[in-house]
């Protein structure tokens, strides 16, 4: 009894050592701790690797970029509510896992026709530099030049691959009974055995540039329940990491089928620091992630209405003269950083907001074309050039978000 009374004390003292400089981590920091392995083919949501690993609730907002080219769509989703979610991490040498769990009143498989249904879904972005936390990619799925890697999980029927290469979408059961119905009939038992989730990784320069990451530089494993009980949605995935220092932004994104999401109508977060346990570095990216905007958000509102919402959306009152003249700021405070909103009004075309479709809008161009050189310019001129007035509209900006769904 002594003896084990002896060495518990000396394993006690020995953790004491180990943890006498507690990791100290600002609030809205995710840690990933670190684990001994994590097995990408069998990434669970009841694996013990999650068992020390506190979750961290993060915020996600409507995306209110573009307005839909759809009535149903913008019905359901003029006053959409932000989405809490709770976030896990682990990580082990070069993969990260994530553990996601959101409440979603119904649960939505896409259904046979992409075009009518929409599936329940969630992803990761990871930015592939993130060297400067001034200059991360846009945070819809990256831009030009900032590029991001996505993965994209959805919620869909069981599908069936005569091939197995993976190529789920051109062969969904529900859509390929014609072309495979003899195969289908054969393969009924083995279908139902199949899964029902669709899992890709990507590599995007901006919502429309997403191309599938198929060298195999990738490796990851996913897999998504929904609770019927509590309604609610755990999905884990696991991934590459190549981390360059202690702390990796991450941000994550919802689709509720339900009101209609897909592309980029979701919930999104901002980039949320990823601080890796154990490892060194990263402190510029978690004071950047974190630090509260330091204008006056009052004055900042004036100046805004003054000189931005002819163009811009700020709110259901404050209408720009289209809604394709300039990106929706509803929820702006949301998911983007103070850095990116002072960028953003100082020097427009240093980033150029993707995913528009210009021709559809002749005469809401959002941005000028050199054919010669590709390089884009915004038709936004450069709004404001002194500190003060700057921080001030980034400070108003950052209120405008949409309040958490109850
Ligand atoms: C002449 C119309 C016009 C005016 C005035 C204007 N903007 Fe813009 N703004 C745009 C367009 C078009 C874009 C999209 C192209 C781009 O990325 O620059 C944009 C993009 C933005 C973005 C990025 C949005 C996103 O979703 O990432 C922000 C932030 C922004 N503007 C803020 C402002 C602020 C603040 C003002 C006033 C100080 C302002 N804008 C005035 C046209 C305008």
């Amino acid at each position: 009894m002594r003896n084990i009374t002896k060495s518990l004390l000396v394993a006690t003292s020995l953790a004491t050592v180990a943890f006498a400089k507690p990791i100290v981590t600002p609030s809205g920091v995710i840690t990933a701790s670190k684990v001994g392995s994590i097995n990408l083919a069998s990434v669970s949501t009841s694996s013990s690797m999650w068992s020390g690993s506190k979750p961290t609730s993060i915020v996600l907002y409507p995306q209110t970029t573009i307005k839909l080219n759809d009535k149903k769509g913008n019905a359901v989703n003029s006053d959409a509510k932000a989405k809490m979610a709770q976030i896990q991490a682990v990580y082990s040498g070069s993969t990260i896992a994530f553990k996601l769990t959101w409440s979603d009143a119904t649960n939505n498989t896409m259904a046979k026709n992409a075009s009518d249904a929409y599936a329940d879904g969630f992803a990761t972005q990871i930015p592939v530099n993130y060297s400067d936390p001034k200059k991360l990619p846009y945070i819809g799925m990256g831009s030009d030049g900032r590029p991001v890697v996505v993965h994209i999980a959805k919620s869909i029927p069981a599908y069936f691959e005569p091939n197995g290469n993976k190529d789920v979408a051109s062969q969904l059961a529900t859509n390929m009974v014609n072309a495979f119905g003899e195969d289908l009939k054969k393969n009924r038992a083995a279908i139902a055995k199949l899964s029902k989730q669709y899992h890709k990784a990507f590599i995007s320069e901006g919502f429309r540039s997403l191309t599938e990451i198929k060298d195999g530089s990738d490796k990851s494993g996913m897999s998504m329940t929904y609770d019927a009980k509590t309604k609610k949605w755990t999905a884990v995935i696991a991934q590459s990491l190549s981390a360059s220092s202690g702390a990796v932004p991450v941000a994550f994104a919802i689709w509720d089928g339900s009101k209609y999401n897909r592309g980029g109508v979701k919930n999104l977060s901002s980039w949320t620091a990823v601080k890796l346990q154990g490892k060194s570095g990263g402190e510029a990216l978690i004071a950047e992630l974190t630090s509260k905007p330091k204008g006056d958000a009052k004055a900042g509102q004036v100046q805004v209405e003054a000189m931005c919402v002819s163009c811009h959306t700020t709110s259901a009152t404050k209408v720009a003269s289209s809604p394709y003249m300039a990106p929706g700021l509803k929820n702006i405070g949301g998911y983007t950083t103070s850095a990116y909103l002072a960028e953003s009004i100082k020097d427009p075309s240093a980033v150029i907001v993707p995913g528009y479709n210009r021709n559809a809008h002749k005469n809401f161009k959002w941005y000028e074309l050199d054919a010669k050189t590709g390089k884009r310019t915004s038709t936004m001129p450069p709004m404001m050039t002194d500190d003060k007035s700057i921080n001030d509209a980034v400070a108003y900006l950052k209120t405008l978000k949409a309040e958490v769904e109850k």
